[in-house]
């Protein structure tokens, strides 16, 4: 049997108060697209930071291709290096990822820090910004740009590394429908442009239904820190009483009084 690319088993973790994460396995395998469904606080942004082992968890076993990700792992250069590199992660919080003067420094900051020459920096950061459409903005101080710009140079400052798995945390929520659509082709510029685009591995968590037969071929419940459902889209999609409880629909009251669940937006009727 193949090694799954992540395997987490019976993993617990807390901030402070109440855990985050509870006796949590589930495995990934290389080349597949999950998303992470459910309610604010359910667990969603602590499971990336985890697989993306900015967290480790206070009990249970976390592996990336079979190697236990561990703080003992990390702090040999080596190993992080390796894995840094196969790994990017797109933030919640574009404000929390984005710290360079320039667009330009931004992407450029990812690949430098993989010890790559100068004049292959500039190349492949020039080459990034063309691909995603994004070179007019490469003098803007990133600060200044709007939420959507922001997402798409925080996902190029990523890509540029062409990483085999990539993390993202809600990338679609706030941007405007066309935004969306960037976006999104962004992301298949990156799976298309792959040799192998098999290889690639995107685990997302989002509340965004509409986009979620586009980005996921699995999707997982998540509630409490624990994962309550799992199921293609369509499966996950068809089950009402599912995203209710997930928070990814609401019931609400009409004039008429029916209670009225939905997954979409409403159209006023014509
Ligand atoms: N930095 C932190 N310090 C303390 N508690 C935290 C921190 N980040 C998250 N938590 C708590 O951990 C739990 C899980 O939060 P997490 O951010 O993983 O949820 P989420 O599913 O990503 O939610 P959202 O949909 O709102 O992004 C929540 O109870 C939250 O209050
Ligand atoms: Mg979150």
């Amino acid at each position: 049997m193949q090694t799954p690319l992540f395997a987490i088993d019976n993993v617990n973790f807390r901030y402070t108060d109440g855990k985050a994460l509870d006796a949590l396995s589930l495995t990934i395998e290389a080349g597949e697209r999950v998303a992470l469904l459910g309610a604010n606080g359910s667990g969603k942004s602590t499971l990336l930071r985890v697989l993306d082992a900015l967290l480790f968890p206070e009990s249970g076993d976390v592996r990336f291709c079979g190697e236990l990700l561990t703080e003992d792992a990390f702090s040999e250069d080596e190993f992080a290096y390796a894995f840094r590199k196969r790994v990017g992660f797109v933030f919640q919080n574009s404000d929390a990822q984005l710290f360079s003067t320039t667009v330009f420094d931004e992407v450029a900051f990812g690949p430098l820090q993989l010890r790559l020459g100068a004049g292959e920096v500039r190349r492949r950061v020039a080459q990034t910004l063309e691909r995603f459409n994004i070179s007019p903005l490469s003098d803007r101080a990133p600060h200044q740009l709007s939420g959507g710009e922001k997402r798409k140079v925080a996902l190029a400052s990523v890509l540029v590394l062409d990483p085999d798995v990539l993390l993202l945390d809600e990338p679609t929520a706030g941007l405007d429908p066309r935004s969306q659509t960037q976006l999104m082709d962004m992301l298949d510029e990156w799976q298309h442009s792959s040799a192998d685009r098999c290889a690639k591995t995107i685990v997302t968590a989002t509340h965004d239904l509409h986009t979620l037969e586009d980005m996921a071929g699995r999707c997982l419940v998540m509630e409490r820190g624990r994962v309550i459902a799992s199921g293609s889209p369509g499966e996950i999609l068809s089950d009402r009483d599912l995203l209710e409880r997930g928070n990814l629909v609401h019931a609400h009251r009409h004039r008429s009084r029916h209670t009225h669940p939905h997954p979409g937006l409403h159209r006023p009727q014509v």
